[in-house]
C-alpha cells in the first residue's frame, strides 16, 4: 500500500464551527494534517479531497483507480442516501474503509444505514479524527491479512 486517497463529504469542510459538540473544535485543515502525518508515519502518501457535491465525490473514487492502493471516506450526509457513492466504490474495488467522527448508530434513526460501508472492508465510527488513523493502519496492513476485520 503506497498511496492511499482519504474522501471527506458534505460539510466536512465545517469542522471547527460545525455543531462543536458532535464533531470537535479541530478544522478541516487540521484533519489534512492530521491524516498527511499518520500516512508518514506509516510510510504511505495520503491525498485528500473534500467536496459538498455528490457528483464530485463520485468522480474522485473513479480518478482513485489505477492511482491509489485503497480509499478512506467518510461520506458524511451522502453515507446514509448514496447508492452512486456505494456503486463507484464497488466499480473501482480498492480497498475502502468506512469512517465517521460520530457514531451515526448511535444518534437519529435516519443516520443507521450506512450504504458506502457495504463496499467497505473496514468500519470506524465515533472516535473523532483517530477513525481516519485506525482506517489508514487497516488498510496499510490489509494486502498482508485480508480476512482481518
Ligand atoms: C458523519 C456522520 C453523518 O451522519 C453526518 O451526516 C455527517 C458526519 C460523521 O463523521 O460523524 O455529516 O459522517
Amino acid at each position: 500500500m503506497n498511496k492511499i486517497l482519504v474522501i471527506n463529504g458534505p460539510n466536512l469542510n465545517m469542522l471547527g464551527i460545525r455543531e462543536p459538540d458532535i464533531y470537535g473544535k479541530q478544522t478541516y485543515a487540521d484533519l489534512v494534517e492530521f491524516v498527511k502525518q499518520v500516512g508518514a508515519d506509516v510510510s504511505v502518501e495520503v491525498d485528500c479531497v473534500q467536496s459538498n457535491h455528490e457528483g464530485v465525490i463520485v468522480e474522485a473514487i473513479q480518478g482513485a483507480l489505477g492511482k491509489y492502493d485503497g480509499i478512506v471516506i467518510n461520506p458524511a450526509a451522502y453515507t446514509h442516501t448514496s447508492i452512486a457513492i456505494l456503486d463507484a466504490l464497488k466499480a473501482v474495488n480498492l480497498p475502502a474503509a468506512e469512517v465517521h467522527i460520530s457514531n451515526p448508530w448511535e444518534r437519529d434513526d435516519f443516520r443507521r444505514e450506512s450504504y458506502a460501508g457495504m463496499a467497505c472492508v473496514y468500519a470506524c465510527a465515533g472516535l473523532g479524527f483517530e477513525g481516519y488513523a485506525c482506517a489508514i493502519k487497516f488498510l496499510v496492513e490489509y494486502p498482508n491479512n485480508p480476512q482481518q476485520l
